[in-house]
């Protein structure tokens, strides 16, 4: 950069995935509450305007550009990529440029049971993250989300049934705008949650037939969920022709829930946040409008 830098292109604090969902609503807290920012995004044209905010053009793969976009911050918040056959790849190398930047602490959005052999397959992946950013050596918080509460309407197809093999498993699903405030309440105070891993969930656990039935009362319409095998779940995604990886994944979200893996209400988000976590009937209301 030629220009000399600005009280925010200086700031301590980095936010990943502004261009997104999670990272924008969390990015527009931070603002609210007059912290001063840098949002690392590849699209700076589509950068939320926030007053205190510097947008840097890079991806988690741009080595150079992170290293020097990220000189004197002390806090970065990662929002997990997009998925892609080489996300892991690229997020151990944004782990290595932040460290190679001299970051003190990695905010990490991971996924609720975290495991090297965990059921749903990208959730492999942010173990091995975590795994990366631990032994980096930086001090990190780890964010492990449950699956996002917006998220459940879009599972229903068209017909408005919601196809999958989650037999009668439970998930907690979260909501963003929790996970925004739980990160918030992380990202303005990082030093009192290094080390800390927490379990972000809704309120309460729920198989797909109760949150079916939640999303028809809240919607005014017909939501049901009908429990495929694993062949049928593979078959009736075959025509979409998604890699396997794609296919593993999105079969592997519902046997997770199957499997119990999903299953399990925390209080980080009522102790992160101050009030309780958002029902999933909430959610869908306030996405309704
Ligand atoms: N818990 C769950 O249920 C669940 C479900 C789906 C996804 N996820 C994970 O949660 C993340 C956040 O969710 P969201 O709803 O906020 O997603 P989103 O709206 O798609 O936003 C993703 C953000 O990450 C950025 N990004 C993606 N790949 C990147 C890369 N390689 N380098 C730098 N930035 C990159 C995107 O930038 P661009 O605007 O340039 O694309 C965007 O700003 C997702 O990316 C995914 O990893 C979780």
């Amino acid at each position: 950069m030629t220009e000399p830098p600005t009280e925010s292109s200086a700031s301590a604090l980095v936010v990943t995935g502004a261009t997104g969902r999670l990272g924008g609503r969390v990015a527009r807290r931070l603002a609210q509450r007059g912290v001063a920012q840098r949002l690392l995004v590849r699209s700076p044209e589509r950068a939320p305007d926030l007053p205190r905010a510097t947008a840097i053009r890079g991806g988690f793969g741009d080595h150079d550009v992170v290293v020097s976009g990220l000189r004197g911050a002390k806090t970065v918040f990662m929002v997990s990529a997009s998925e892609s056959a080489d996300r892991l790849d690229q997020h151990k190398a944004f782990v290595d440029s932040v460290a190679q930047a001299g970051v003190e602490h990695l905010v990490y959005v991971s996924f609720f049971g975290a495991a090297p052999d965990a059921t749903f397959t990208l959730a492999r992946d942010h173990f091995h993250t975590e795994e990366h950013i631990r032994a980096s050596g930086m001090a990190y918080t780890f964010l492990r989300d449950n699956m996002y509460a917006e998220f459940v309407p879009e599972l229903a197809g068209e017909d408005g049934v919601i196809r999958g093999p989650a037999g009668q498993g439970r998930a907690a699903f979260v909501s963003q705008d929790d996970i925004a405030d739980a990160a918030t309440a992380v990202l303005t105070r990082p030093g009192d949650h290094a080390g800390a891993v927490y379990d972000l969930t809704g309120p309460e656990s729920l198989t797909l037939d109760d949150a079916a039935r939640i999303v028809s009362e809240v919607l005014g319409r017909s939501i049901t969920y009908q429990p495929e095998t694993v062949e049928e779940a593979y078959a009736s995604r075959a025509s979409y022709g998604a890699p396997p990886w794609q296919l593993d994944a999105w079969v592997s979200t519902y046997t997770a829930i199957a499997a119990g893996q999903l299953d399990g209400v925390s209080d980080a988000v009522p102790l992160l946040t101050g009030r309780p976590a958002t029902p999933l009937a909430d959610v869908v209301r306030a996405a309704k409008g």
